[in-house]
């Protein structure tokens, strides 16, 4: 047996309780994590009331068996406010409502294209971007109103949706 052993491991065995303290903070952290308001602005209903972690509109077991990491999460969170509070009048997932039905609109269009697209829709028909132009016409040349979002904000809108899908998938599935 090597001799230095009892000198290798002694080290050795501090760095897994170093280790094994990080992993404990890091746990702790994230749990109380979840507890914490999502960042001001997107939790505060017009009525003062916060919205608690989950979408309303999603069924807390699947969303819970989508195993999203919290930042996903609150994004979805966002996302569903954003979307009601802007979209949802003229849009629906599954049904064309005044404008198209948005289900699988992130396989159809990459996510720069709807960045611009919800900013201002209009400046991309006028640029001649074929796939505007085209769904513009298809839809009677109704414009859609143009939107002051940051890109983070119109992603999480289409997290939403996304999340929105997958768990029809799920409960279809089963
Ligand atoms: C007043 C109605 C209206 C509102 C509000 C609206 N849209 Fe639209 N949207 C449309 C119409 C109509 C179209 C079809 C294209 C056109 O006519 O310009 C469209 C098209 C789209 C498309 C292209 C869909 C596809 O299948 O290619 C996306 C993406 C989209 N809208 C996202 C959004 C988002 C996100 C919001 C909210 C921030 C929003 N829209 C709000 C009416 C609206």
């Amino acid at each position: 047996m090597n001799k230095n052993l009892p000198e290798i491991m002694m080290p050795a065995s501090l760095a897994v309780v170093a280790l094994l303290i990080c992993g404990l903070l890091l746990t702790a952290t994230g749990v109380l994590d979840e507890y914490l308001p999502t960042s001001a602005s997107q939790i505060e209903q017009p009525g003062g009331c916060a919205v608690v972690d989950m979408p309303s509109s999603l069924n807390r077991v699947a969303f819970d068996t989508l195993h999203l990491p919290v930042g996903k999460r609150r994004a979805i969170l966002a996302g569903e406010f954003l979307f009601k509070g802007n979209c949802a009048q003229c849009h629906g997932i599954v049904d064309v409502v005044v404008g198209p039905a948005l289900a699988g609109v992130r396989k159809r269009r990459p996510e720069k294209w709807l960045h611009a697209w919800v900013k201002n829709s209009s400046k991309l028909i006028a640029s001649g971007d074929e796939y505007a132009v085209k769904v513009y016409e298809q839809y009677q040349k109704q414009q859609m109103p143009s939107f002051q979002l940051s890109n983070e904000e119109i992603s999480q809108i289409f997290d939403y949706l996304q999340a929105v899908e997958k768990q029809g998938a799920m409960v279809a599935a089963n």
